[in-house]
């Protein structure tokens, strides 16, 4: 079957079984590498694309599910990487080896819309399941802090006790 979709705003059409994972359509037939396989089951985070906004597993994902659906990976988060979490995990030297980050930055930058000033524990929360192995947990957290206050300001909470 075809199934067809937008993917970082370019229309694609995938000519795969039905039951294709997402993942391996954008890695192996778009090309976009950025996406990383981990564990294949859900668990991990690694895959981590947006559908139409969404965070959403990719490898667990069936392609023919997407159909007509607005698709983004890390590769067109922002044109030239200047998203403030892209630009906030530069400053923060967020990536150790590096191979989970485009899934935890994908899954943070839904959570910024929805909760636009996140607390630790909303980030805990929200970000548990994204793993990492080099156990960058902590610069993660600040660098969503850093994202979040240049995109939408210093929460009125924090603003009143500065
Ligand atoms: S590779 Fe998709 S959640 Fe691990
Ligand atoms: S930076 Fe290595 S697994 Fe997260």
């Amino acid at each position: 079957m075809t199934t067809t979709f937008t993917l970082n705003g370019k229309p694609m059409s995938a000519e795969v079984p039905d039951d294709t994972p997402l993942l391996w359509v954008i890695r192996e037939t778009a090309n976009l590498t950025g996406t990383k396989f981990g564990c294949g089951i859900g668990m991990c985070g690694a895959c981590t694309v947006h559908i139409e906004g969404r965070a959403t597993r990719s490898c667990i994902t069936p392609v023919s599910l997407v159909d007509g659906a607005a698709i983004t990976t890390i590769e067109g988060l922002s044109a030239d990487n200047s998203h403030p979490l892209q630009k906030a995990w530069v400053a923060c030297q967020v990536p150790q080896c590096g191979y989970c980050q485009s899934g935890q930055i994908m899954q943070a930058a839904a959570m910024l819309k929805d909760i636009p000033q996140p607390s630790d524990a909303d980030i805990d929360g929200v970000m548990s399941g994204n793993l990492c192995r080099c156990m960058a947990y902590v610069r993660i957290r600040s660098a969503i802090k850093i994202a979040a206050v240049e995109m939408h300001g210093v929460a009125p909470e924090v603003a009143k006790h500065a």
